[in-house]
């Protein structure tokens, strides 16, 4: 059977207290939302519908994509009315999924071991014992222990309330019969909605049978009503995440207080000190220290190389053994050889640096090509921007520059080339020459300070 999946998220939130669609606040820099169609993509679904209802524009701007149907629940009457929006445009050979917008966290294998109980005679429940039920829905067994029913928290009688088995509102069917259950849907119950929790009872009393699932851990199923579980989701995520970095050979010197934005990879013996951000898709190469207070976006760091404390890499590629900052601030389509040195407070931009080169003090190197082995003075500049277009420098290998240089682009520095302190380089360097573009210093004997009138 081919997977359809429906994602619930056209609620509102109201106790986010937002602006912003509580489906579109974010985990770990992803909204919530985005979360969940990920778990659906993982599972190679041939249609992802999605509910939209409160923001429906925002949601659907926001998260376009080829592979998802968004359908539109103008009035939220229930989770039952919620899949039925999305129904019609479900084939019906299928089996459908159900997951919801506002949780996040659920795993792959999870879904995939609930969708290993779906058949045309059966129905997979994800549910999940807990410790205090208040809230859920709870699933009724007869005394055999067979799933009747789902009755929920305002609907249930105080025995039921006793039952500390919830559903978790995950849920996989055949998609044959679904259209038919959720026309019988009525609203005559304590919330005046839909619900899509009373389909079970249809498809016992239809013959079919209810298997449950649980996932591994509580957290997978959790939502987020308000900015206090969002926060508590967010450090379930942290949590687990830094604990594959640490398993795949990272020490995090407190994994609290690393926190991962994307896909990160991680080689052995890699070191992260605390209050590290990394954000986007970052590779760290074995042994590669990150010192603290670093932000890494969208990067890849080889083998060895060092990154001091308050450094911000975004967009930039770093081969093996460099050593960077303190305070660096390497931006995009920065590439460094190995080796490299880039010292405190350096800003780097569209700069190719070979091998062995040094920029160590309070520089901005910006579309610009550096050889191998070069020496870039404190202080140097490029000048690569005329206020309308930008341009290269280029330096050769072996390349001095002086401190405090400005170097005028385009310009080309030969192989070899030195420039004095305190240049204004406007002209190209040929290869060995030293080039000294100053004012040339007078002495003046005799000189008399101004004195106080
Ligand atoms: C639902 C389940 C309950 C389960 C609980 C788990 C039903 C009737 N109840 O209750 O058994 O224990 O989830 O958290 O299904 N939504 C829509 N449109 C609607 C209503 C809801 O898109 O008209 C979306 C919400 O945005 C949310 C999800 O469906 O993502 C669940 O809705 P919510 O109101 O939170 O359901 P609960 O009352 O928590
Ligand atoms: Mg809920």
């Amino acid at each position: 059977m081919t997977l359809e999946v429906i994602i619930l998220a056209a609620g509102q939130g109201t106790r986010m207290r937002s602006a912003l669609p509580k489906v579109l606040h974010p985990v770990a820099g992803k909204a919530m939302v985005a979360h969940a169609i990920d778990a659906a993509r993982a599972l190679n679904p041939s249609k992802i519908h999605v509910v939209i209802g409160h923001g429906a524009e925002l949601v659907r701007e926001r998260h376009a994509a080829d592979d998802i149907n968004f359908v539109v629940q103008t009035e939220q009457l229930g989770t039952g009315h919620a899949v039925a929006q999305a129904q019609p445009f479900v084939d019906a050979a299928s089996t459908v999924l159900v997951l919801y917008g506002d949780v996040p966290l659920i795993q792959t294998a999870t879904l995939e071991r609930l969708l290993t109980l779906v058949s045309a005679q059966q129905i997979g429940l994800l549910t999940v014992n807990l410790a205090d039920p208040t809230g859920y829905g709870r699933i009724v067994r007869d005394s055999a222990g067979v799933v009747q029913a789902i009755v929920e928290q305002k609907d249930a009688s105080e025995a039921q309330k006793a039952i500390c088995e919830g559903n978790t509102g995950i849920l996989a069917m055949p998609a044959a019969r679904l259209g038919e259950w959720l026309g019988r849907l009525s609203n005559s119950n304590a919330q005046g909605e839909y619900y899509l929790t009373d389909v079970i009872a249809m498809a016992v009393g239809d013959g079919l049978v209810v298997a449950t699932e649980q996932p591994s851990s509580e957290q997978e199923v959790l939502g987020a009503n308000d900015r206090v579980q969002l926060a508590q989701l967010e450090r379930f995520y942290q949590q687990r995440e830094t604990e594959k970095l640490m398993r795949a050979g990272a020490t995090l010197l407190d994994p609290a207080r690393v926190d991962v934005r994307g896909e990160v990879t991680v080689g052995k013996d890699v070191l992260i000190d605390v209050n590290v951000i990394l954000q986007g898709r970052v590779e760290l190469a074995d042994g590669v220290e990150i010192g603290a207070h670093c932000v890494l976006k969208d990067c890849r760091i080889g083998a060895g190389t060092v990154v001091k404390p308050f450094s911000h890499i975004e967009g930039a590629q770093l081969a093996a053994h460099c050593d960077i900052g303190p305070y660096a601030r390497l931006r995009s389509g920065t590439t460094l050889a190995d080796g490299v040195k880039v010292g405190n407070f350096v800003e780097t931009k569209k700069a190719q640096i070979a091998a062995g080169s040094k920029v160590n003090h309070l520089s901005y190197i910006g579309d610009a090509e550096v050889g191998t082995n070069c020496n870039i003075g404190a202080g140097t500049i490029t000048c690569n921007y005329d206020g309308v277009n930008k341009f290269k420098t280029v330096l050769g290998n072996d390349v001095f520059i002086g401190s405090n240089n400005a170097l005028v682009a385009p310009v080309t520095i030969g192989h070899g080339a030195t420039t004095g302190a305190g240049s204004t380089v406007t002209q190209d360097v040929p290869e060995a020459n030293l080039a000294v573009g100053r004012a040339k210093q007078r002495n003046i004997g005799n000189w008399k300070r101004p004195s106080k009138q």
